[in-house]
């Protein structure tokens, strides 16, 4: 490998470190407001949490299908989600908790915000998706970096990997009657989803009455 060769790849893997630092940090945000909201509200928002790094031909890709030469300054400019994180709640109320506290930090800065639930894209996809910089301390310096965190709640992840399955498989040219049909269980996830929050609200105000008249 000739020395400008070995450069960039010494330079990429220190980009990786830090995209890998950012995911890092962002879960430890996020299972301090975990651990807070278990001991305030007694009960956890979230199911779980995924965090990926995104491959370098995916990024690759990305930039070609843009119009950027593969280099690591456009990677960083113009690829929002080399590092990204996803969040499993169980009710749809969880989403804009956790979205908020995690706005609420002053490290955190927002780049962007897309709302899929209150507007759900055509195919039917639902989800919360917040483009945010997390500064990571190096011995030198400090970068701001960037992740984009999707929040969702369990049946929207389980609607999102079906969907993504079937794109895969038809490699994008997904028959209309089974886009229909899952535009139909995009519905149905939805009314799933207020059923349970409502259900999941009666729950906790019974348990809170019943609380209230223990202690009467
Ligand atoms: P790209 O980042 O190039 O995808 O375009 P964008 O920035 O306009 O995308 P957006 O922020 O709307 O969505 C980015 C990510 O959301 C994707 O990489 C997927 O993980 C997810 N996503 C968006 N739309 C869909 C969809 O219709 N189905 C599924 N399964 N996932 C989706
Ligand atoms: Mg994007």
């Amino acid at each position: 490998m000739s020395n400008e060769a070995y450069d960039q790849v010494d330079n990429w893997n220190e980009v990786l470190l830090v995209y890998r630092s950012a995911l890092k940090e962002i879960n430890t945000k996020l299972e301090i407001l975990n651990d807070e909201f278990q001991h305030v509200h007694r009960y956890n928002p979230i199911e779980h949490i995924k965090s990926r790094i995104k491959t370098s031909e995916s990024i690759v890709k990305k930039l070609k299908k843009k119009g950027y030469e593969s280099t690591i300054e456009n990677m960083i400019k113009y690829v929002d989600d080399i590092a990204g994180i996803r969040i499993i709640c169980s009710f749809e109320s969880d989403i804009y908790q956790i979205a908020e506290m995690l706005a609420n930090q002053n490290d955190i800065k927002i780049l962007e915000v897309k709302d899929y639930i209150k507007k759900p894209k055509e195919s039917g996809y639902k989800s919360f998706h917040m483009l945010v910089t997390v500064p990571i301390f190096l011995s030198n310096k400090s970068v701001e970096t960037k992740v984009e965190v999707q929040i969702r709640t369990v049946a929207m992840d389980f609607w999102a990997s079906l969907e993504h399955k079937i794109h895969y498989k038809f490699e994008g040219n997904v028959p209309e009657s089974i886009q229909e049909e899952l535009v139909d269980c995009a519905m149905m996830v939805s009314a799933l989803d207020i059923k349970m929050m409502s259900l999941n609200e009666q729950v906790q105000k019974l348990a809170k009455d019943d609380e209230e008249s223990e202690t009467a």
